[in-house]
């Protein structure tokens, strides 16, 4: 029997949750909701589900639902995620879980309070290539690490093909927030190491135009994580290509993970030689084992709770504080 599922929010992150929820066999998207009349429309064409123009229209229709996938805008996270804590309404929610640590907090003691199953949407965690990594560094020290993140999303707002909000801190977070993210959770998956201060430095660069932009086309991270071992995160949003990246080097051996399609995991372990590839969709990978932990009743099937994508957000907030103030930052341990 299919689980009955509902998507908040139809832009680029909903969509891609509502075709992979179209092809599981163990779900169904019955009901969606989003602001935008045209988005309403296509989901309602597309899956043949229920459509609400608001978060809250959904929440008062829909009472049989097993599990709610939240894609709002950051800026609409706390209502939609206190109702389903409210109702033990198990909810996946898009990363960043917020863009400030009380929100993040508020949020998560409601849904630990409440014992509501919950995920959150850092999908690189779920890629096999992510998993090989991490099985080939455990139990190695780990000195070093760099990630790269490089994305032409100026390109795409100039083209209308990415939305403003992108040009804009007090939309999106910023560049390390909004997606930097991604590689600061990767990293403390990988290396379960907690990042405890941060320097950044970000640039606004001219590659494209900026007026009216806050946010920066370059902007680089340096993490002092609590064994001692020193992270950069290179996040880049002018670049014409999308170049992903994640490199663990250790005295006498490294691994880079080259993200893309097909990925590719290689360097040196043990003296020999890892080359390694595999072709992965880890958001549909992530998405099913939310769903098969709501099914099953297992919060162990999620690979990232709420709270877990919270203490990558300290990490990413303290490095977006580095980069404006020019100084050192501590990453607050959020739940000591
Ligand atoms: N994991 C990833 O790689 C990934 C990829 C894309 C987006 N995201 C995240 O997903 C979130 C959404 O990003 P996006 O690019 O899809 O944004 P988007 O702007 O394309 O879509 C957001 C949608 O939410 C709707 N919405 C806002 N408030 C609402 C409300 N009260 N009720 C119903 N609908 C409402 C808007 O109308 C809009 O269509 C962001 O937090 C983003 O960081 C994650």
């Amino acid at each position: 029997m299919s689980i009955p599922v509902a998507i908040v929010g139809l832009g680029v992150a909903g969509q891609i949750h509502a075709r992979t929820l179209a092809a599981t066999p163990g779900a169904k998207l019955i009901a969606a909701a989003d602001l935008d009349e045209k988005r309403r429309a296509e989901a309602a064409r597309a899956h043949g589900c229920r459509v609400y123009p608001h978060w809250r229209d959904l929440a008062a229709a829909e009472k049989d639902l097993a599990a709610l996938i939240l894609c709002t805008t950051t800026q609409e996270r706390k209502g939609p995620l206190l109702a389903c804590a409210e109702r033990k309404l198990a909810v996946f929610c898009e990363k960043p879980p917020a863009h400030d640590l009380e929100t993040a907090k508020t949020i998560a003691a409601a849904l630990a309070e409440s014992g509501t199953l919950n995920a959150a949407g850092f999908q690189y965690r779920a890629h096999p290539l992510a998993g090989r990594m991490k099985e080939l560094a455990a139990g190695r020290r780990v000195l070093a690490a760099q990630t790269l993140l490089a994305r032409p999303m100026f390109q795409l707002v100039a083209e209308g093909k990415a939305p403003k909000a992108f040009y804009s801190k007090a939309a999106c977070g910023g560049p390390i927030i909004e997606q930097g993210s991604h590689f600061v959770d990767l990293l403390r998956w990988l290396t379960g190491d907690e990042p405890v201060a941060a320097l950044g430095a970000g640039d606004l660069g001219d590659t494209h135009p900026r007026e009216g932009r806050d946010c920066e086309e370059t902007s680089v991270a340096v993490l002092r994580h609590a064994s001692g071992m020193l992270s950069t995160h290179i996040v880049n949003w002018s670049h014409a290509k999308t170049l992903l990246q994640m490199r663990l080097l250790g005295a006498d051996w490294d691994l880079t993970w080259d993200v893309g399609k097909p990925s590719r995991l290689h360097g040196h372990v043990d003296g020999k030689p890892v080359n390694e590839q595999a072709d992965a969709e880890p958001f549909e990978i992530e998405l099913r084992a939310f769903l098969d932990a709501v099914r099953d009743g297992d919060a162990a099937k999620v690979r990232c709770t709420y709270a877990d994508a919270c203490r990558t957000l300290a990490a990413c907030i303290a490095t977006a504080q580095a980069i404006e103030r020019g100084t050192t930052v501590a990453v607050p341990n959020l739940f000591p």
